[in-house]
């Protein structure tokens, strides 16, 4: 049989992308345009997330153009543009979006974002019925996907986001990295990690050789600290090769001796559009003030932008592949208003359309790392969190220098 003409021939689906890039976007987009073109779609990208849908608009067409989806970062570009009104910017600019979408005559949008930009797009779906699909993103995995993790008999409510596999891969490899400088000294390195007020991401550098690890979802007061340190002494002097290398994620509360308070370290006090801060700077403090406590070395590393940079590693290509069948299945049912998600936190082999689910973007929102993955007394990511990291990084980068030279005693 001959197909006279595809299902949705003559109609437009754009895509865009918000909020902090991740290596996983490019291939997000090509395996959605990909896909939205066999069903007849003729697809636009949105450049610079919602600021593309603002003044005269900023569009680009993307079918039948080469697309290099494992290249990281996002070629449409991103923004941290909130279409609705907020503190920054008061006044509303939705009129502009949705006088965009009529003239670019765009019938389904596809929104690439975490919980600021699919937040936007909800509110859209809801307050203007604009058909939307959020396509989950981000490195610091705190979008709630309800993906569940089954481990040793129980079932924990546990998140998986297209970008974070490639970014823990990062911190991974990173930690593996600044080991041998750390072994070579015999220092602590406090490694910062980003993820604002989520933990996630810090725990993947315990795959790289970290130890301890401290996050933004338990603060750290006067009496916090003192065990921590307590902790970390414990930790270096067993250690068979005396150095540590120990995450902190950026958004970490911390007691600060001067004012008397926990507080987060801001990089700048100037917020985003959806009220967001910039955190940075925990590391050095904590590496300073344990030096000082343990008279240990310690120094202190920013693992800054790199989890977000280069290219879409292959855990994240299979996963946004699964995700983008799932968009077909949407598209096809003209379910609007919901967001792909895995259904399970499963290995490599098993990212396929069957493991995948959608939910409703109303009851999207932000999930912090589950209490079952850190333990608050060892301040240390436990076992089930490995098993779930495992899951996705498979295996541990762990190197090490083999041999062991016998000391030279005068005669
Ligand atoms: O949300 C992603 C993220 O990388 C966070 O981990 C980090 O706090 C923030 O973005 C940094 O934002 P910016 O790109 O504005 O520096």
């Amino acid at each position: 049989m001959k197909l006279e003409q595809k299902l949705f021939t003559g109609k437009t689906l754009a895509i865009l992308s918000g909020g902090g890039d991740t290596p996983a976007i490019n291939h997000s987009i090509e395996s959605i345009r990909n896909r939205a073109s066999l069903l007849g779609y003729k697809v636009f990208g949105i450049r610079n997330g919602w600021k593309g849908l603002l003044g005269d608009g900023d569009i680009v067409d993307l079918t039948n153009q080469p697309y290099d989806g494992w290249y990281g970062g996002t070629a449409l570009r991103s923004s941290r543009t909130n279409p609705f009104p907020s503190k920054k910017n008061p006044e509303s600019r939705v009129p502009q979006v949705l006088a965009n979408l009529n003239r670019y005559k765009i019938d389904v949008l596809v929104t690439i974002g975490g919980d600021d930009t699919n937040g936007a797009a909800k509110r859209l779906f809801e307050t203007e019925g604009i058909p939307v699909i959020g396509f989950p993103k981000t490195i610091d995995n705190d979008l709630r996907t309800r993906t569940l993790h089954k481990y040793k008999g129980e079932k924990i409510e546990s998140v998986l986001c297209p970008g974070f596999p490639s970014a823990a891969k990062a911190i991974a490899e990173f930690t593996a990295k600044i080991r041998t400088t750390a072994e070579s000294h015999s220092r602590i390195i406090v490694l910062e990690v980003m993820g604002r007020d989520a933990g996630w991401l810090t725990g993947s550098a315990v795959f790289g050789g970290g130890c301890l690890g401290l996050v933004p979802e338990y603060e750290i007061t006067k009496e916090r600290k003192e065990v921590f340190f307590e902790r970390v002494k414990e930790t270096y002097l067993s250690s068979p090769k005396k150095y540590l290398v120990i995450p902190v994620a950026e958004g970490v509360r911390w007691y600060d001796e001067k004012t008397g308070k926990v507080d987060v370290v801001y990089a700048s006090p100037e917020v985003d559009e959806y009220g967001h801060p910039r955190f940075g700077g925990i590391s050095g403090i904590i590496a300073s003030e344990l030096s000082a406590a343990l008279g240990i070395e310690a120094r202190a590393q920013i693992s800054g932008y790199y989890p977000r940079s280069g290219h879409c590693r292959k855990y994240d290509r299979r996963l946004t592949s699964a995700l983008a069948d799932k968009v077909v299945d949407l598209l096809l049912r003209e379910d609007y208003g919901q967001m792909p998600v895995l259904k399970n936190i499963v290995p490599f082999m098993e990212l396929e359309e069957f493991n995948t689910t959608s939910i409703d973007m109303g009851a999207i929102g932000n999930k912090c790392l589950p209490e079952e993955y850190y333990n608050i007394q060892n301040f240390s990511f436990t076992e089930t969190y490995l098993n779930f990291l495992s899951n996705i990084l498979e295996k541990p980068e762990n190197e090490d220098f083999r041999y062991d030279f016998p000391v030279v005693i005068p005669e």
